[in-house]
Parts: C-alpha cells; structure tokens; sequence
C-alpha cells in the first residue's frame, strides 16, 4: 500500500527532498460503548487497517492533500491560516481540524506540507475512519516540524477538532486508540482522567471478527445528529442526578448506587440512557478483570449484555446489527458479540473460536443475506501499535 502511495506522491508533487511515510490505524471498540463521554472506561484496539500517508515539510504554510480513495476531490489547497470550521466531514476536513486545534492550543507549526494518503479501512462503517485521518494529520505534523507534543496531546487535538471543527460532540476513544495502540493489546482507558493501561489479548484460540453491516442510519440532518442526541440526554440524566448528589460524572456511579437515586431522574428516556451509561461503565471494568483472570466466556457474555443494554437502554443499535448480534449468539465457537462503535449502523465485533470462524464467517453472511438482503463483510481485526512513522 504505502509503495503506491509513495508512487503517487511522486507524480502530484514531485520526487525530491525529505519524502515520509506513515500510518494510522482504525479501531475496534471490544467493549465500553457510549461510556466516553460520561466518564466512564472503554477497552477498544487498534486495527491493522487505517490510513497510509506520505509527507514532505514545505517551507511555507501552505497545506497541499492528495486522497487516493477520493480522487474527484483533486489536491486540496489550504494555508495553515485560512481554516475554517465547518461539518461538512470530508476527509481533509478531519486533517483540517487537527491542525486547527493544535494552532488554538497556541502551537506553533512553523511550516505546512505536501501529502497523499489512501485507506485500507472502509469509511462510514464504524471503525474509526475520521480518527485514524485526524491521527495521521497528528504524527505528521508533529513528525515534520518536531512539535513538542506526546501521543496523548494528539488524541486529545483529535478529539477537539471532532467537537469545536467538524461538528461531532464525540468522546476521546477512537482518537486515543488510534494514537496510542499497541501490538496485540487492547487499551484499558478510564476517560475521567486520561489514565491507562495495555492489557495483552492473549487470545491463542479465538479471533476477532467484524462483521460490517453495510448500513449507515444516522444521515439526519447531519450526520452526527443521533449521537449528539444521546449526548444531550446523557447531560440531561447527570444534571437531574446533581440535585442530589455530588458528582462530575455518570461514570462515577456503580449500578447498585445508580439504583437507588434513577427515580431523581423524572424523565423516563434520560434514566434509560443513564442506566446504559452507568452499567456499561461497571461491564467494562468486570470485562477487564475477566479477560486478565483467562475468564474470556464471561468477558464474551458481558460483550452480549453490552449489545442488550445499547439496543434497549441507550437505543443506538439497529435492526441491522441486532441481526448479526443476535444470529452470532447461536453459532458455535461464538464467545461474544455486539455493535461496536457509535451505533445506528457500522460493525459488530465478534470473539470466535479459530476453528469456526470460516463457517461463522459463512453462516453468518447467508443469514444476514437472507434477512435483509445486503452481503456483510468481514474482517479478521488484529490488534496493532499506534499512529507512526514507517521509515
Ligand atoms: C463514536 C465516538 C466515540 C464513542 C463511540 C461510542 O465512535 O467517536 O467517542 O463515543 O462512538 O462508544
């Protein structure tokens, strides 16, 4: 891949000088969904898949960005001190944003470059396509002008610009996972405070497998009106609950306590959301502690209960994904499955038992055919380091 980037980058700007490469990752989320932004853990990793790209420093502030998988947007030209917000969420609109977060945060980037990526990640479908832009924007600019930033501040640049440059009022996880992934581990991230650890896969005789559902529901308005949604009913639930008690954050409530207060919250759908908020905040930290203990049937049975909660509690999954979700708990060699990722369409992640997962694979495709009429795809996903340079 990256030699065809590389290639092409040739031919739009030219052979010369200090020419880098580097990569990107999308994410995978096993479990700690809708948790990010209500203070509470997630466990996600970062993929194999993401985005390739190539990079020389200019000696002005001019930004010129070539994407391969979007060839009609031709080479987008910017200064560093022309952009502008908007939610448009186009690709370069993601490397955009970066930049401009990092130059409010008062950083200096002395310089703009030239660059041309390409993906092997399908975009819209769930798996983090726009952080793994954002992130690759992040190690290049930091790379070229030697910033004096950490993998952390890239994460957190990500997360700003999803929230103040293009619209999205997401959490902190995708950027984190793809800034800070790490080679056969998932992130063990408590969002309350940015701490975290790696805790090893350790998975000899399972994979993990997505399943992606093809469909993409959340096109009202703009594209990120449902999850923004959720976020707002999420601060509804938290500021019912501070008239009663003192907290910051709804992950910092443990389900028996959640129980007891939930009547302060009158209206009835806010309680739903926080409940989700709340117990899969709890599923997540058990999850962990199974994985650690070699206890993956009972992280794969939280997986499940995930799934149940984000269907019928916080309402983000779909008709598509049940069906996958739901038709993988009757296959054999299933450990676990649910939606991943922000919901309303996108992946499922499943755990399998490595000798049936080609006819998981198989089964699983046919009977999602059937029902809706759409070929899946799969993706065998094999946790990997972080965003990076290649050579
Ligand atoms: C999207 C957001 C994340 C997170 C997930 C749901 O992927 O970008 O911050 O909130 O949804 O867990």
């Amino acid at each position: 891949m990256i030699e065809k980037v590389l290639e092409c980058f040739k031919e739009k700007f030219g052979g010369e000088g200090d020419i880098r490469s580097y990569f990107a990752p999308g994410r995978v989320n096993l479990i700690g969904e809708h948790t990010d932004y209500n203070g509470g853990h997630v466990f996600p990793c970062a993929l194999s898949m993401g985005n390739y790209g190539v990079a020389r420093k200019r000696d002005d502030r001019t930004v010129r960005l070539y994407n391969m998988t979007y060839p009609d947007n031709g080479v987008q030209e910017r200064s560093l001190d022309e952009l502008t917000p908007n939610d448009n969420g186009l690709w370069y609109d993601y490397q955009h944003g970066v930049l401009w977060a990092m130059l409010k945060a008062g950083i200096e980037i002395p310089c703009g470059y030239d660059m041309v990526m390409a993906a092997d990640l399908p975009a819209g479908s769930g798996l983090s396509a726009s952080a793994s832009i954002e992130e690759l924007a992040a190690i290049i600019v930091k790379d070229l002008n030697d910033l004096p930033i950490d993998m952390v501040d890239c994460a957190r640049y990500g997360q700003v610009s999803e929230n103040e440059y293009n619209g999205s009022n997401s959490g902190i996880m995708d950027q984190f996972a793809s800034a800070l992934g790490k080679k056969d581990h998932a992130i063990f991230l408590d969002t309350s405070d940015l701490s975290y650890e790696y805790v090893p896969l350790n998975m000899k005789a399972e994979k993990i497998v997505i399943a992606n559902s093809k469909v993409k529901h959340n096109l009202t308005e703009n594209s990120y009106n449902s999850y923004n949604t959720r976020r707002r009913e999420s601060e509804e639930a938290l500021a019912a609950l501070k008239r009663v008690v003192d907290i910051d954050a709804l992950g910092e409530l443990d389900n028996e306590e959640f129980d007891k207060l939930s009547e302060y919250i009158e209206n009835e759908v806010n309680r739903k959301r926080a409940r989700h908020a709340v117990y899969e905040n709890q599923r997540t930290i058990q999850a962990v502690r199974e994985l650690r203990a070699g206890h993956l049937e009972a992280f794969g049975r939280l997986m499940n209960d995930s799934h149940i909660s984000l269907r019928d509690d916080y309402a983000v999954s779909c008709e598509e994904l049940d069906i996958l979700a739901e038709e993988a708990w009757k296959l054999p060699g299933v450990i676990g499955s649910r939606m991943t990722g922000g919901g309303f369409g996108g992946c499922t992640v499943s755990i399998v038992k490595n000798e049936n997962v080609d006819d998981f694979i198989e089964v699983l495709g046919k009977k999602y055919g059937e029902r809706t009429g759409i070929k899946a795809e799969f993706y065998i996903a094999d946790a990997s380091d972080g965003a990076r340079r290649l050579d």
